[in-house]
């Protein structure tokens, strides 16, 4: 290797993930302080939160219970091994979790990440279908323009281009479904689109061309958030529901976007009335405030492990920080603040207002679809011919200046502001972004 040379910038060491670093680099946006719905930037500006900071931090900013049970926690015991020990909170938080689920998702394996808890729950389906003697499921079904993280298997399953192509061949055996975007048939739809529930048959062309002994499970996110905001169409999910029965495929679903409140009910899966057979969670589940995630499983699934003899530990798999104490300690301090305030079914109250709004934006500069369900938003704008992406970037940053803070995913400009948010801030968001598209080229 040759001698790198010294640092030339106090900005070069950090290379950043999912961001233009150079481009960043020249023009930096930092983020120095957060409270309720807002940030402020360096240079002293307040700038409202319209992703709950990346679809995460649903009670808002520096909640007084999340940061003194994290506070608490760190003086009172830094960390514990997970592997043959544990701590109290890991059990607490655990039932208080299972407590939320639709009924018969009862048991939680603890992660640190979304993309962790994709991996779990992709090994949970192998390996439990091999437990019940049933070891010939190892193919995993994902959907074109689905996200589920960055390592290897969530990559695999997931179907987006731009994250796959570089990156060699990745998991065999794995297969996808359509994806169920539709702007043909369901522009401007308010919540559910009404067409594409027969989408979920091409699960059905997937078994008879690969045979439903050869599948293990499919992996879907209710709502596909990373892709640009995909609300499933009415009657989708369900029809999927049936077929994974019908062949004895386990459903996962991925709710590391949807969970907590952010759909209107606590889970996508109660929003929707469909019940999986493991989930997914992330981000909400800590408030963003300390890195955790987890896959919950039916109890039949975890009990099918629970054989042999006792003395063996029966799921290979964990991690280091799994159930780590300050990650349990804010998800118990969330899960009580979402409780006191009625957080996760307030983006139900508020999504006819929200969806109103929205769809206000329907005939502004460039915009040719508005998607939502609950508080999850997705603007979708014409691209600038050749340079994809680049269009709903220049919005964005337009909204940073002026004092708002939105994500976007190629062309979509794609909100999820905490689950606190009040009318009047809505009204900012969309008359902030309605300024931008008018000044946007
Ligand atoms: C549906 C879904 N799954 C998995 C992930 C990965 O989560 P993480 O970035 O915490 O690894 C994300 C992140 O946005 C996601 O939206």
């Amino acid at each position: 290797m040759p001698h790198e040379m010294p640092d030339a910038s106090p900005m070069d060491a950090y290379w950043m993930p999912f961001t233009a670093n150079r481009q960043f680099k020249r023009a930096p946006r930092l983020l120095v302080k957060a409270s309720g719905m807002h940030y402020w930037s360096d240079d002293g500006r307040q700038i409202l939160d319209g992703v709950a900071g990346l679809w995460c931090v649903n009670a808002g900013h520096a909640r007084p219970k999340i940061v003194q049970a994290i506070q608490q926690q760190a003086a009172e015991m830094d960390f514990a091994p997970p592997f043959q020990m544990a701590h109290p909170k890991a059990f607490e938080l655990a039932d208080a979790l299972t407590r939320l689920m639709p009924a018969g998702l009862n048991r939680v394996f603890f992660t640190n990440s979304g993309s962790e808890s994709v991996e779990t729950a992709l090994k949970i389906a192998l390996a439990y279908h091999r437990a019940r003697g049933d070891g010939t499921r190892t193919r995993l079904i994902g959907r074109e323009r689905g996200y589920h993280g960055v390592n290897f298997g969530g990559i695999s399953v997931g179907g987006i281009v731009g994250n796959r192509k570089v990156f060699g061949p990745m998991l065999g055996g794995v297969d996808h479904l359509r994806h169920t975007h539709d702007p043909a048939r369901n522009a401007y739809s308010v919540g559910q689109p009404a067409h594409g529930a027969d989408l979920a048959d091409d699960l059905e062309r997937l078994v008879a061309l690969h045979d439903a002994s050869t599948i293990a499970a499919v992996i879907v996110e209710p709502v596909a958030g990373s892709t640009g905001v995909l609300v499933p169409p009415t009657g989708y999910l369900q029809r999927l529901r049936q077929i994974c029965d019908k062949h004895g495929i386990l459903l996962i679903f991925d709710e590391v976007i949807t969970g907590f409140g952010r759909t209107g009910q606590a889970f996508a899966a109660h929003t929707f009335g469909v019940t999986p057979d493991l989930m997914t969670v992330a981000k909400g589940l800590t408030n963003g405030c300390v890195p955790m995630g987890a896959v919950i499983a039916r109890q039949a699934i975890h009990d099918t492990f629970m054989s042999g003899p006792e003395h063996l530990i029966e799921f290979p798999h964990g991690y280091t920080y799994s159930a780590h104490p300050l990650a349990c300690a804010a998800g118990l301090g969330t899960l009580a603040t979402y409780a006191d305030e009625g957080l996760l079914t307030r983006a139900g109250e508020l999504q006819g207002y929200f969806a109103e709004s929205l769809h206000t934006l329907r005939g502004a500069p460039h915009v040719i679809d508005i998607r939502n369900i609950g508080l999850v938003g997705g603007i979708e704008l014409a691209s600038i011919p050749g340079e994809p992406g680049k269009r709903a970037f220049n919005v964005f940053l337009d909204c940073f200046e002026r004092g708002l803070l939105v994500r976007t995913t190629g062309d979509t400009i794609a909100l999820s502001p905490p689950l606190i948010i009040e009318r009047a801030q809505i009204d900012q968001i969309v008359g902030t972004i309605a300024d931008a598209l008018k000044r946007t080229a």
